[in-house]
């Protein structure tokens, strides 16, 4: 069966009082249309409409040169069934049409392909939930037998109508031609002068459809956001769910409700996460990965055995197998750990790859450089890599000790086995094997303090 999905999107967000567009806000990082695009893609539809309104080529932009996705503008909101009519035109080999919401993000795959499986044969399916508080929803009017028959709205809903607790999320598939006809025969005239796409349902009873209702796993599922409230509410229900997955999947989490996953994380075996660890992009995670408090790992990987101490920034850089680093260090885009490495508080590394056991344990700078295996560089030293015009490296070769609170102006040079005096500034090359300071003559004088008059 040829799926399309349109994808409503043309709401003005009023609530989220922002001058971003409403389904340009992000839940898990991601904008939540994002999330809806990709729930749609996980269906693998023929075609896919979003109908974008209100700031709407903001909204475009964001999913630019994807191929995949058809915009439509609804010029003005008339309605529910109104944003759907002009997704119609578009859709040209859809059999079935399942209608999502821009603004419900986290809908799960598996229950929408069991809602268009239910609809295999040109059936009428839609997806409901029980709730405890059902106001402002539309609620589901079914017959003696138990038969959906239409779907009223809470503004035009009788009193005996407001009790009943079963709403409708929104979320239909149907099939396309009749759609279009029952889409035609639409009115205004209710209480909000809104063409609802709702009153399709009741067409399709008329026209003799059994309706194929089928409920979500979680209400959460069919949760909107119109507020910023809604949307904490959700990305905590969403981060609870990642959690809860990395612990079946045999992560440790200290606290699952202190992690935030905006991304994707794989990992091997036995990792421990420490409480407040935010987690964006894509990172991955060796065996036995252990990640100390309230760190962040953007665009990472990080080999086996590797420790995280606390409070460390990790950004689009790798740490191999058993390398140590913090607390407090931030490694920058660029900066590669070949392996064992030891990285202590507040060193910054950017663009460099540190060899295989090499350490740099304190207060140190290191820009543009290649460090070889087994160096010890001494707390304070900085890479001076920066002359205010251009960038230029540091090569330091393998078992160079450097010396502490030095300064190594780049381009230099650093041999094999070189040792470099304490507080040296290196602006030339320094031969392997030898010691090399650039330090002043260390004197003792007869020397009386002043006193005061
Ligand atoms: C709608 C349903 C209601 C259901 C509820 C679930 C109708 C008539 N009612 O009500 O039965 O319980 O959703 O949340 O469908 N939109 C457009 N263009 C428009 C109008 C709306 O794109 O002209 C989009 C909005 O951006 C939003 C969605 O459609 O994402 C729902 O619109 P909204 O006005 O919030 O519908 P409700 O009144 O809540
Ligand atoms: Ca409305």
């Amino acid at each position: 069966m040829k799926l399309g999905v349109v994808i409503l999107a043309a709401g003005q967000g009023t609530r989220m009082k922002s001058d971003l567009p409403k389904v340009l806000h992000r839940l898990a990082g991601k904008p939540l249309l994002g999330h809806v695009i990709d729930c749609a893609r996980s269906l693998s539809p023929v075609e896919i409409v979003v109908v974008y309104g209100h700031g709407g080529e903001r909204v475009r932009a964001v999913f630019d040169g994807q191929q995949d996705l058809q915009w439509v503008e609804q010029a003005e909101q008339l309605g529910t069934g109104h944003a759907v009519q002009q997704a119609m035109p578009v859709l040209k080999t859809a059999e079935q049409v399942l209608i999502l919401y821009g603004d419900v993000p986290l809908t799960r795959s598996e229950t929408l392909q069991s809602l268009v499986a239910a609809t295999e044969h040109q059936g009428f399916g839609l997806l409901t939930v029980t709730l405890d508080n059902p106001t402002g929803y539309g609620r589901i009017v079914r017959n003696d037998g138990g038969r959906v028959q239409r779907i009223v709205e809470q503004k035009d809903a009788s009193a005996e109508e407001l009790t009943i607790d079963e709403v409708n999320t929104g979320i239909m598939c149907v099939p396309r031609e009749r759609l279009a006809e029952w889409l035609g025969g639409l009115s205004n005239s209710n209480a909000q002068g809104e063409y609802y796409l709702t009153d399709v349902l009741a067409m399709a009873v008329a026209d003799g459809f059994d309706i194929q209702v089928q409920q979500p796993a979680s209400a959460v599922e069919a949760e909107g956001v119109n507020n910023r409230g809604q949307l904490a509410t959700l990305e905590r229900a969403h981060q609870r769910d990642i959690a809860e997955q990395l612990m079946v999947d045999g992560v440790t989490l200290r606290d699952p409700s202190r992690l935030d996953v905006r991304g994707r994380v794989t990992h091997g075996r036995d990792c421990e996460i420490d409480i407040n660890v935010i987690i964006d992009g894509d990172v991955t995670l060796g065996n036995r990965v252990r990640i100390g408090a309230n760190c962040v790992l953007r665009n990472a990987v990080l080999g086996d055995d590797v420790e995280i101490l606390e409070n460390c920034v990790i950004e689009d850089a790798t740490v191999g197998a058993a390398s140590k680093v913090g607390p407090f260090a931030r490694l920058r885009p660029g900066a590669e750990l070949v392996g064992e490495a030891h990285i202590g508080n507040f060193v910054e590394i950017k663009k460099s790859v540190v060899g295989l056991g090499s350490k740099v344990n304190h207060l140190s700078y290191i820009g543009d450089t290649e460090i070889g295996e087994g160096v010890n560089i001494g707390a304070g030293t900085i890479t001076c890599n920066y002359d205010g015009a251009n960038k230029h490296k540091t090569v330091i070769g393998d078992r160079a000790f450097i010396g502490s609170n030095s300064a190594l102006v780049a381009p230099v040079t650093i041999g094999e086995n070189a040792t470099v005096g304490a507080g040296s500034v290196i602006g030339k090359d320094a031969p392997a094997d030898k010691l090399t300071l650039t330090r002043a003559k260390q004197v003792s004088v007869d020397w009386r303090r002043p006193t005061k008059k």
